[in-house]
């Protein structure tokens, strides 16, 4: 059982990998959900977020967190997402709101108050509020048991430059700060995520779920399609946030090796993940860098997932 604090920019995957985790009990105990600013602006990120709690069912609390990130103005893509970020599905209206707390210190307070190394943070967004946290309160790094994070590419390049993956792109500045806490971290980079490809074969049994979530998340997913599968010439979108989720389930799906890992801060790589995934710089392994899926069993697990809902 994994207890995990979810830290997330809905995003249609970003929702599939919520609902996933929201569907699964016994992996895992959801401490609490944090938004960021990243695929669209913070107001709609936790918007998204209390509509994907509605529709599960679920009684987890919302966190909103920060606005933009530590150094850089905000970058959306509301051209991947559509302007809520949720385009592609008619999710119920959130009857709750989230908490007061700032999401920031609810981490903290969470971690503070955890035993040593026992509480997971999954992130699949930028990483401002796990880099605020671990600069306010560095000692919490006892607490945690490993951070999963999608993010970054490095054989596969990059999904907004050339050079640099979209969550790192946008706060390069909080990935750094992850990358050098001491916290173990995974690495769920595009390498792998492009594997991951939500094909129309994939997709449409959500929808033949005949349930609110699966025509939802068949919905989403039909939408998130369109602008990934014109790009890379592909039969559908990677399914990225998912693959941090499915990680912590089944890491018998997933390969990959430990490896040394410095974030590109400015320059024109900037917000590349550079993995030294030959060891030739002599650095220390800081993250364990996922290369390989099982996609059909993936996708498998999602959809045996959803179908709780
Ligand atoms: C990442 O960026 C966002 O658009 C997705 O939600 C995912 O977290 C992929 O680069
Ligand atoms: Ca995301």
């Amino acid at each position: 059982m994994h207890r995990i604090i979810i830290d997330t920019d809905p995003g249609q995957d970003d929702a599939v990998a919520i609902l996933t985790a929201l569907a699964s009990p016994e992996d895992f105990d959801v401490l609490g959900i944090c938004t960021v600013a990243g695929n669209v602006p913070l107001e709609l990120t936790t918007h998204n977020a209390l509509q994907l709690v509605e529709l599960a069912k679920s009684d987890v609390k919302v966190y909103a967190g920060c606005s933009r990130p530590m150094v850089k103005d905000l970058v959306t893509a509301e051209y991947v997402h559509g302007p809520t970020g949720l385009d592609g599905a008619n999710l119920p209206l959130p009857t709750r709101t989230a908490e007061r707390q700032h999401a920031v210190d609810f981490m903290i307070e969470t971690l503070h108050a955890a035993e040593p190394h026992s509480v997971t943070l999954c992130t699949l967004g930028p990483l401002t509020n796990v880099g605020m946290a671990l600069v306010r309160a560095p000692e919490v790094v006892e607490s945690i048991a490993g951070i999963v994070s999608m993010g970054g590419g490095f054989f596969e390049g990059g999904n907004v430059t050339p050079a640099a993956e979209f969550n790192i792109y946008v706060d390069p500045h909080a990935a750094d700060v992850v990358f050098r806490s001491g916290v173990p971290v995974t690495l769920l980079p595009l390498d792998v995520t492009h594997q991951a490809l939500a094909s129309a074969e994939r997709v449409e049994p959500f929808g033949g779920l005949g349930t609110t979530a699966g025509t939802c998340v068949a919905g989403m997913l039909t939408y998130f399609d369109r602008y990934d599968m014109d790009k890379y010439g592909t039969t559908g979108a990677p399914l990225h946030d998912p693959t941090v989720i499915a990680f912590l389930m089944q890491p018998e799906l997933f390969a990959g090796k430990r490896c040394h890992v410095e974030i590109v801060r400015e320059g024109p790589a900037e917000g590349m993940t550079m993995v030294d995934w030959w060891g030739v710089t002599g650095n220390e392994p800081n993250a364990l860098v996922i290369h390989e899926v099982d996609a059909d069993a993936f996708f498998a697990l999602l959809l045996n997932r959803i179908s709780r809902l």
